[in-house]
């Protein structure tokens, strides 16, 4: 019998995909000038807002911006543990501006905001584990903004190389289940990230290429369900076995941007 898996309440920050596009190409899932239908893409979202209510979690939601097509991705504004904001730095020039509306609604709600002085996506690749920070490298955020986010919250952080363009953020190749287990995919990391992971994490789950490339490692969990999306039916199986409920949750438009359901995702922690 798997062990009785217990949930805890979340706090979620997320954003509208009210001027969704894919008008350039940043990652190797967008093609620049690919059709995206908006109204799908928010019947899609809208899906994952009530999954999340329906699970007892509560969702603060922030005003999209005209001209910030992937603002959706709420995940990548900051990182939030303790009450502390560590704010963002895109890579991109075209997704620079999204960091001071985040800023201001951190404000508004409250919290200090730091801005960060190297290259930080937030979420996207600083993943709390409940212990520590899991930092990815390689595409975006960079190793100083890994030295700057130790520095602000007194946690250790531990370095990751990420090294498959398709999974150019961490949290699109790993997640968190609980304070003491993990989901990913090793075949993104280097080899000696690939052992740190093993080290840390002996019985992770692991998914296979198909689970990664669905965006599956893309989930959250809130120590029971996960929410995850429908194609990764080999890791959904995988992780039903080890005692977590897979909720279902389809985001395949915004897996044009390369995006899914952790992406549109800000953990507010207190
Ligand atoms: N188009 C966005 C980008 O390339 C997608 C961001 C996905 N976010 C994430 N947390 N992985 O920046």
């Amino acid at each position: 019998m798997p062990e009785t898996r217990v949930p805890r309440r979340r706090r979620f920050l997320v954003c509208e995909p009210r001027h969704f596009a894919v008008q350039y190409a940043i990652n190797p899932w967008m093609q620049p000038d690919i059709q995206v239908d908006v109204d799908l893409a928010r019947e899609q979202w809208q899906s994952l807002i009530r999954a999340y209510r329906a699970h007892g979690h509560a969702v603060d939601t922030l005003e999209p911006v005209v001209g910030l097509p992937d603002m959706v991705f709420a995940a990548n504004s900051a990182v939030v543990v303790g009450g502390r904001v560590f704010g963002s730095l895109f890579h991109a020039p075209e997704r620079r501006p999204e960091s001071t509306h985040y800023e201001t609604w951190f404000k508004t709600a409250g919290f200090d905001v730091y801005r960060p002085e190297s290259v930080c996506e937030g979420e996207g690749d600083l993943v709390w584990t409940g212990r520590y920070v899991l930092a990815g490298t390689g595409f975006r955020t960079s190793r100083d903004a890994h030295r700057e986010a130790q520095e602000f919250f007194g946690h250790p952080v531990v370095s990751l190389t990420l090294v498959d363009p398709y999974f150019y953020h961490l949290d699109t190749a790993l997640f968190v289940l609980d304070d003491d287990n993990i989901a990913y995919y090793p075949e993104a990391f280097s080899p000696g990230s690939r052992e740190v992971l093993a080290r840390l994490y002996p019985d992770a789950v692991l998914a296979t290429r198909d689970d990664a490339s669905a965006f599956g490692l893309n989930s959250v969990s809130d120590g029971r369900h996960v929410f995850i999306a429908p194609q990764a039916e080999t890791l959904a199986a995988r992780l039903d076995e080890r005692g977590y409920v897979p909720v279902p949750v389809d985001l395949s438009e915004l897996l044009k941007a390369g995006g899914g359901i952790k992406c549109c995702t800000q953990e507010i922690r207190s």
